[in-house]
C-alpha cells in the first residue's frame, strides 16, 4: 500500500468566476492555476502517480492540459458536482489504495510546496486534520468552530450570525487517515443551505465517532481561495510579486515592480536591468548584464550577457546570443536567432531567420527563412519576398554581403559570400561570390521637362 496520495479537486464550475471556461484554467500570469496546485502537490510527495486531478465541468480541456503539462498525474472524473464531499467521495477507488490522503482545493495556488510538507509532516497523529487561517475578512469561507464536541466547520451560508463573527476559516487542504475517512464519507448528506455534499462536514460525524480532528493555522497569505474574478487579480498580483522578490533578491535589478511581469518559469541572471512595462514569460532564461529595454516583451526565448534590448521588443520562441542588439521597435519570431554581436534594429522583422556573428539588420526590414553569414549588412527597407503564395522559400546570404537599400530577395535565392546588391534591386537569380547583383531598370533623365510640365503660377 501507497502512504500518502494527493486528491486536487478541481471540477466545480466556479460559478462566481461568471465564466464559461473552468475556474482552474484560468491564468495567474502566464499558467493555469491549477498548475500551481499541481506543482505544489508533486513538491509534497515527488511522485506524479500518488498525485491525481478530479475533473468534471469543462472536464475535457482539464483533462487534455494536465495530460500535457504534468504527464503520469492521474485524471478522475466527477461527472455530476453536488460538493466537495461528494467530489472526494467519486475519487474513492483511487485513494482507497493509499494509506493516507491529502485533499487539495483545486482553487488555492498560492500555498508552497514547504507549507504543504509542513502541515503533511505535523498531521500524521490526527484522523483528520485541516488547515486554517486567521483573518480579519473572513469572506465567504467555511468557519472553524472550536467547542466541547472538538473542531468543525461551519459553511458560511449555513452559519448564524455569531458564527459569521468566527475570525478562524477552513483554508482548504485536509489530510485523511484512509480508514477513518472511509468509516463516515457514505455518511454525509447534502441537507444544507447549498444542497450540496460538504466535506467540511467530515469533520463533524469523526467527532461523534471519537476519531482525532484538528486544525493546523497556515499564513494567511497562502490559502487564499480563488472563486471569483477579483480574486483571480488579487491573487495574481501576489504571485507576481513573490517572483519579482525573488529576482530582486537574487541581483535582477528591476525599475518599477508596479508594471513588470515575469512568468513563474522565468530564469534571470545577476546584474540585469529591467526597465518599466516589460513582461517575460514561458521558459525565458536571461544571461547576466542584459537590459530589457521598456515596453519589451519577451516570451519563451533565450537571452544571452551584455545584450541591449533597446525598447519597444517583442521577441517570441528565438534566441539572442551575447553581446547582440534589438530595437526599438523590433519583432523576432518562431526560431530567430541573434549571433554574438548581431544586430536588429528599428522596425525590423525577424521570422525564422539567423542573423550571423556582426551582422545588421538595422531598419525597416523584413527578414524570413534567410540565413545571414557573419558581418553581412542590410541595407534599410529590404525584405524578402518568402512566400509565393504556396510555400516558404528560403534566401541565403553569405558572409560579408553588403546588401542596397531596398532589395527585394524573391525566395528562393543566394548571394555568395562578399557578394553585393545595388540599391533598389529585385534580386530573382542567385549571385556568384564577389560579385554585385544589379536587378532595377536605368534611370533615364529627359532633360527640360520639369519646366514644360510646371509652368510658373500653376
Ligand atoms: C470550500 C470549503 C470552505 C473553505 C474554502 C477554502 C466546502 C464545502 N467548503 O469552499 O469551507 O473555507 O473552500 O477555500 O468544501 N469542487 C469539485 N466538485 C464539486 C464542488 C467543488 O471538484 O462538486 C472543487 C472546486 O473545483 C474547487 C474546490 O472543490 O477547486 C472547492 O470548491 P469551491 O466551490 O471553491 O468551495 P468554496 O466555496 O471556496
Ligand atoms: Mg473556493
Amino acid at each position: 500500500m501507497n502512504e500518502s496520495g494527493v486528491l486536487i479537486l478541481a471540477a466545480g464550475k466556479g460559478t462566481r468566476m461568471r465564466s464559461a471556461y473552468p475556474k482552474v484554467l484560468h491564468n495567474i500570469l502566464d499558467k493555469p492555476l491549477i498548475d500551481y496546485v499541481v506543482r505544489t502537490a508533486l513538491c509534497c510527495t515527488g511522485r506524479p502517480e500518488d498525485v491525481a486531478v478530479l475533473v468534471g465541468f469543462g472536464g475535457d480541456i482539464v483533462e487534455e492540459h494536465i495530460k500535457n503539462t504534468f504527464p503520469g498525474v492521474k485524471i478522475l472524473w466527477q461527472h455530476e458536482q453536488k460538493g466537495t464531499g461528494h467530489a472526494v467521495n467519486s475519487a474513492r477507488e483511487w485513494w482507497e489504495n493509499f494509506e493516507n490522503l491529502i485533499v487539495l482545493n483545486g482553487d488555492l495556488p498560492l500555498m508552497r510546496g514547504v507549507s504543504l510538507k509542513n502541515f503533511v509532516n505535523a498531521s500524521k497523529n490526527y484522523d483528520c486534520f485541516i488547515t486554517s487561517f486567521i483573518t480579519d475578512n473572513p469572506k465567504a469561507y467555511g468557519r472553524v468552530i472550536r467547542d466541547g464536541s472538538g473542531i468543525h466547520v461551519i459553511e458560511f451560508k449555513d452559519a448564524s450570525p455569531e458564527e459569521k463573527n468566527i475570525n478562524e476559516v477552513n483554508a482548504g487542504c485536509y489530510a485523511f487517515k484512509v480508514e477513518s475517512l472511509k468509516r463516515v464519507i457514505g455518511l454525509l448528506t447534502n441537507n444544507n443551505a447549498q444542497d450540496e455534499y460538504y466535506l467540511t462536514d467530515v469533520l463533524a460525524l469523526m467527532n461523534s465517532e471519537k476519531l482525532k480532528v484538528n486544525a493546523f493555522i497556515m499564513p494567511e497569505i497562502e490559502m487564499q481561495g480563488v472563486n471569483n474574478l477579483r480574486e483571480l487579480c488579487d491573487v495574481n498580483n501576489e504571485m507576481r510579486m513573490r517572483i519579482l522578490n525573488k529576482h530582486l533578491d537574487n541581483g535582477v535589478h528591476i525599475m518599477d515592480l508596479s508594471s513588470v511581469f515575469i512568468g513563474p518559469d522565468v530564469e534571470i541572471g545577476s546584474d540585469v536591468v529591467i526597465m518599466p512595462n516589460v513582461h517575460i514569460w514561458a521558459n525565458s532564461k536571461i544571461g547576466e548584464n542584459s537590459l530589457i529595454g521598456t515596453g519589451s516583451v519577451i516570451n519563451n526565448s533565450v537571452i544571452g550577457d551584455y545584450v541591449n534590448i533597446v525598447a519597444y521588443a517583442v521577441i517570441e520562441n528565438s534566441e539572442l546570443k551575447d553581446h547582440s542588439k534589438a530595437g526599438p521597435f523590433v519583432y523576432i519570431r518562431e526560431g530567430s536567432c541573434l549571433e554574438k554581436n548581431a544586430f536588429a534594429g528599428k522596425f525590423v522583422e525577424l521570422k525564422k531567420s539567423h542573423i550571423g556573428e556582426n551582422s545588421k539588420v538595422p531598419h525597416l526590414s523584413y527578414m524570413g527563412d534567410a540565413t545571414l553569414g557573419r558581418d553581412v549588412n542590410i541595407g534599410a527597407g529590404s525584405i524578402t519576398c518568402n512566400y509565393d503564395g504556396e510555400h516558404k522559400n528560403k534566401t541565403f546570404i553569405g558572409d560579408n554581403c553588403f546588401v542596397g537599400s531596398d532589395t527585394m530577395f524573391v525566395a528562393p535565392v543566394e548571394l555568395e559570400n562578399d557578394s553585393a546588391t545595388a540599391a533598389g534591386s529585385v534580386i530573382t537569380k542567385n549571385i556568384p561570390e564577389n560579385s554585385l547583383g544589379v536587378g532595377r531598370s536605368r534611370q533615364v533623365n529627359i532633360a527640360g521637362w520639369f519646366k514644360s510640365k510646371h509652368k510658373k503660377g500653376d
